[in-house]
């Protein structure tokens, strides 16, 4: 799930440059993530691909893992270096696709891209520079072997166009070798007005399966993550790691191969329906107390509507009482559970007594001795028990990001 949460795409692109023109012009201000030439040895770089590289373009390296670990460049490819910010990595693939390849290197930001032209003007023919968004690459379509990316695609607004972009210019079968932040729970709160916490690589990240889901559904064939790294663990900044921390946030290296062909119509239409992927959604998202509570209102109210409506009309529907109370039952004590699990977020026990008592009146209801009224109770007590769960989850994910207090629960 790719989520924006109140920014305007106009306000993460001003936010982005204005951060990567920090990078680009002054490397040694204090940022809240890793920057310099130490953090290419920290990634695992090869120290033969990043001894050659200059001083001041060192400097100004900001990537959240090495790419180079793929191995999917080739002597005398095209490449294509996505968010190549100061020109690290194109200089690595420069060598790398040698004298007959070449390599593009493409920034939203225009101090990075003068900064890579600085240091490549006159030395390296096979280098070209452009200043551009990745989510609109001027490129031609199937014209690049391979693409690298290192940090890039967090800080992009529209993910999935970026990435369909991606498979445009790439040529059937050419790789992609990618290294950036993802995280295990997607950001839910409204983090409007403060585009430093995108810019800081972690509200902007998308949760790790959704991104390989999205890759899956452009097209994007053997995909494979090679590494997983705590890369905000070096971080100098306390509140950063335990933003990074709350939302498992860590960097990937991933290849993947275009396939020859974009996925068929249904088949894109098909894949973001899957069952499996709701599911894990609405768990990623605290959502599945308020899903499983509304399965089990419509099984006891809609079912009850339903079989009014149809008697109506002349249709006999014959409910079978057992069935009916024990679809009811399993619903409403799954809806406890989920509910309960939210103290594992918020350490409140509140919504978990109120969750408790509303299966329990529900349950007592239905199997012991049936009221209408304490049915009811026991769900109108377990709606107030998931909206107040609801509410600490946020509340307490918005604390965690520093916007307590602000209202933005
Ligand atoms: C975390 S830095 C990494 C830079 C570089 N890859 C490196 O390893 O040093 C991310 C870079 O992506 C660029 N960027 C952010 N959003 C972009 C977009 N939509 N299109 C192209 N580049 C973008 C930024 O300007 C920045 O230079």
């Amino acid at each position: 799930m790719v989520a924006i949460l109140g920014y305007s795409p106009q306000q993460i692109t001003e936010a982005v440059q204005e951060m990567y023109t920090t990078v680009a012009e002054r490397p040694s201000s204090p940022f809240h993530f890793p920057v310099g030439k130490q953090t290419l040895a920290l990634l695992g770089y090869d120290a033969r691909d990043t001894e050659p590289l200059p001083e001041n373009v060192a400097a100004s390296f900001a990537g959240v893992g090495n790419p180079f670990r793929a191995k999917a460049l080739q002597p005398g490819d095209t490449a294509l270096d996505i968010g190549a910010g100061a020109g690290n990595d194109t200089l690595i693939a420069g060598r790398k696709v040698g004298p007959d390849g070449k390599v593009i290197a493409l920034d939203l930001t225009a101090a990075m891209t003068r900064k890579i032209r600085h240091n490549t003007a006159g030395r390296c023919p096979n280098v070209d520079v452009v200043q551009a968004s990745a989510e609109q690459l001027p490129v031609a379509t199937g014209s690049i072997d391979c693409i690298t990316s290192n940090g890039a695609l967090n800080l992009v607004p529209d993910k999935r166009r970026a990435i369909r972009e991606m498979f445009r210019v790439l040529r059937p079968g050419g790789r992609l070798q990618l290294a950036d932040v993802v995280i295990n729970r997607p950001v839910n709160v409204d983090c409007d007005s403060d585009p430093r916490l995108w810019v800081e690589c972690v509200v902007g990240a998308t949760v790790e399966e959704s991104l390989i889901a999205m890759l899956e559904d452009t097209g994007f064939e053997d995909i494979r993550v090679l590494n997983r790294l705590d890369y905000f663990a070096h971080s100098p900044s306390q509140q950063t790691r335990e933003i990074a921390r709350s939302f498992g946030a860590h960097s990937i290296e991933l290849t993947a191969r275009r396939a020859d062909r974009t996925p068929g119509r249904l088949r894109q239409w098909l894949r973001p329906l899957h069952p499996r992927r709701w599911l894990a959604d609405l768990h990623r998202r605290g959502l599945l107390g308020v899903a499983t509570l509304l399965l089990a209102l419509v099984s006891c109210y809609g079912a009850l509507a339903a079989a009014g409506l149809l008697a109506a009309l002349g249709v006999g529907l014959a409910l079978d009482p057992g069935v009916w109370a024990g679809t009811i039952a399993l619903f409403a004590t799954f809806a406890a559970g989920f509910i309960a699990a939210g103290f594992r977020y918020h350490r409140s026990i509140g919504p978990t007594v109120f969750a408790m008592t509303g299966v329990a009146l529900v349950l007592y209801a239905l199997f012991v001795d049936y009221s209408v009224m304490t049915e009811l109770t026991g769900f109108v007590v377990m709606i107030g028990a998931a909206a107040r769960d609801l509410y600490l989850r946020r509340y307490e994910e918005a604390r965690k990001l520093g916007l307590k207090g602000r209202g933005h629960t």
